[in-house]
């Protein structure tokens, strides 16, 4: 059994149930995966999609991501669970599968991280067979995400420009229509996008405003602050959420652009 250290595990422990939980429902709800399909989870972080699309259908599961640090998590619960897939580190834009290899692909906020989308796009059309189908779900602007805007700007203020710039880049695909083109171009069909919203909530407001600041790619840099500025920090991000709390909880919008298509 391995010791939860690092990033991947805070990632886990807090971000996962709060936020990656909720829409991974929203987008199984959408996508249906079938008895019997190979499905691939691209990006798969700790494994989220996979572990629920389990539950789902007596599927094939593959699970790729670049993280060492990411996919030792995932293995990890899988192996508590009894849940068989595999789990592969690759690159986006090097997928290490025979062309027409799987029925349906999904990719819950990564597409705005990788560093060339258009390759990622294409490549993940030749490994998904003709007529498959692919969903993501990539993050909206700032504008309508008040958790993540509230967390740059505490960020900016209290750990410095980089860190609320790791944040501002959550939402760097934020718009439909730059979406539509990067399908279109990859030759993707029927492409179908949605601005989708939900509320989110966690019971204790304080002990998310921490696990959320820790949980991020900023986390290291946060703990690496002295006690006081860190505290300062997280207080910076609470104030900034205080319309969206209630007693001691917290409950906030939080909006995705989802996408369905085809091969
Ligand atoms: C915000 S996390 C989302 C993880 C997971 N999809 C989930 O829903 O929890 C983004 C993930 O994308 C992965 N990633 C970023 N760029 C990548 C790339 N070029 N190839 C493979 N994985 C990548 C990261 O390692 C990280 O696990």
């Amino acid at each position: 059994m391995r010791k939860p250290s690092g990033f991947a595990d805070r990632y886990q422990s807090v971000l996962v149930p709060v936020i990656f939980e909720p829409w991974t429902r929203e987008m199984l709800r959408r996508a249906s995966p079938r008895a019997g399909e190979h499905v691939l989870d691209l990006a798969c972080g700790t494994g989220v999609i996979t572990r629920q699309t389990a539950k789902l259908a007596p599927a094939r599961l593959t699970a790729v991501d670049h993280s060492p640090e990411m996919l030792d998590v995932a293995r990890s619960l899988a192996a508590s669970a009894g849940l068989d897939a595999d789990w592969v580190e690759a690159d986006a834009a090097e997928l290490p599968f025979d062309d027409d290899h799987f029925d349906l692909a999904l990719c819950q906020q990564a597409l705005q991280f990788f560093p060339n989308r258009p390759a990622a796009l294409c490549e993940l059309r030749r490994v998904v067979k003709p007529e498959g189908r692919v969903a993501f779900c990539v993050q909206r602007g700032l504008d309508v995400n008040p958790m993540l805007s509230a967390q740059a700007a505490a960020l900016d203020a209290h750990v410095g420009k980089e860190a609320g710039d790791a944040v501002r880049a959550i939402c760097s695909l934020s718009e439909g229509s730059d979406l539509r083109d990067l399908f279109e171009d990859a030759g993707f069909q029927d492409i179908e996008i949605e601005a989708v919203t939900l509320i989110l909530h966690h019971p204790d407001a304080k002990a998310f405003a921490a696990g959320a600041m820790g949980g991020m790619h900023t986390g290291d840099k946060l703990s690496g602050l002295a006690n006081k500025s860190a505290e300062h920090a997280v207080e910076a991000f609470l104030t900034g959420l205080a319309e969206y709390l209630q007693g001691p909880a917290l409950r906030f919008p939080h909006s995705a652009n989802i996408v369905l298509a085809r091969t």
